[in-house]
């Protein structure tokens, strides 16, 4: 691949994208470009497709997105303007210009009601509005540039950024006890592994199939036992007690099972993926490393 290939990563301040920013320092044969909303908001699309032109984008990694689950479910038209229009301008303008597009989506497109890792084939039926809105921005994307690659991911955490890793440290800190959700079954996935296994698919210069794909930490478990990993792996002498959905309310329902079937991803770009525990570990040396 030559040195010329430019790559253009939206929302690079987010978890993703500040770890596509340190994986790029291990993937310097591109022309890396990284934009926030401050400076190319996923909205100004003229901007953005000015922009790929100028400087001649080959790769467009789209990691802007409306992330709060909650908070979506009483702003669901926001939620559909980054999750799902915008999504849907990028391909369009990705296809003009023959760039490819990569978009994340999320395990939160599946109600849970299956008995097996889900497949990418499996039927979708999201149960709150941030997974309908990026129900909606696969489909539009996919309908603007069927070569898009959509990469499903779940529980995602990572040293940068709000989420449940960091949440647990800070929180096991300040109490002596937390009650954590036992019966959502599910598989974190360090955001790291994921930066790297899109750079090393781009790497193989391959011509990728567009469509999507799932792409999760191996192994399956529960925040409950999420957290009590967290937990042993920094030490901690907090007590976490088990507890049923039921007694954590939330504006958004979440499924009980949303594990990703990742076989496809695997054979077609011949990955190898960690276990969940391995990736945990070695986030939260990075995290507490003084
Ligand atoms: N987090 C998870 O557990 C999870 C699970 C499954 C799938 N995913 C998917 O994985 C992808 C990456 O998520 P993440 O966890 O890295 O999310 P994140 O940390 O919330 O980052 C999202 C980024 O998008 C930016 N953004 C929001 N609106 C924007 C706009 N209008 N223009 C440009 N940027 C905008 C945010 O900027 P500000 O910081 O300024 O708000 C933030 O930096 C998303 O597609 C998400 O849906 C996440």
């Amino acid at each position: 691949m030559s040195i010329e290939t430019g790559i253009l990563v939206l929302g690079a301040n987010g978890q993703l994208g500040m770890e596509f920013r340190d994986a790029s320092l291990q993937h310097s044969g591109f022309d890396w470009h990284f934009h926030s909303r401050s400076t190319l908001p996923i909205e100004d699309i003229t901007g953005i497709s000015a922009y790929c032109r100028q400087h001649q984008i080959s790769y467009l990694i789209n990691c802007a997105a409306y992330t709060a689950v909650d908070k979506a479910e009483q702003e669901k038209e926001q939620a559909m303007l980054i999750n799902a229009e915008m999504p849907g301008k990028l391909a369009g303008i990705c296809r003009e210009q023959g760039m490819q597009l990569v978009h994340f989506s999320t395990d939160y497109v599946f109600d849970g009601s299956a008995g097996h890792p889900y497949k990418e084939s499996d039927p979708t039926h999201p149960i709150n509005a941030y997974g309908e809105s990026k129900h909606k921005g696969e489909e539009l994307a996919l309908n603007h540039d069927p070569k898009t690659m959509i990469i499903r991911t779940s529980w995602l955490y990572s040293r940068y950024g709000q989420n449940f890793v960091k949440t647990m440290l800070r929180l096991m800190q300040e109490k002596d006890e937390l009650r954590i959700v036992s019966d959502q079954q599910g598989s974190p996935t360090h955001a790291a592994d994921l930066a790297h296994a899109v750079c090393r698919i781009i790497s193989k210069n391959m011509e990728l199939t567009g469509g999507i794909y799932h792409f999760a930490n191996k192994g399956i478990t529960t925040w409950y036992h999420f957290a009590e990993a967290i937990r042993q792996e920094a030490g901690y002498a907090c007590r976490i007690t088990p507890i049923p959905s039921s007694d954590y309310p939330t504006p958004a329902k979440r499924p009980h099972y949303s594990v990703l079937d990742t076989q496809k991803i695997r054979d077609q770009f011949r990955l190898e993926i960690p276990y969940w525990k391995d990736s945990l570990t070695a986030c939260i040396k990075m995290i507490l490393k003084p």
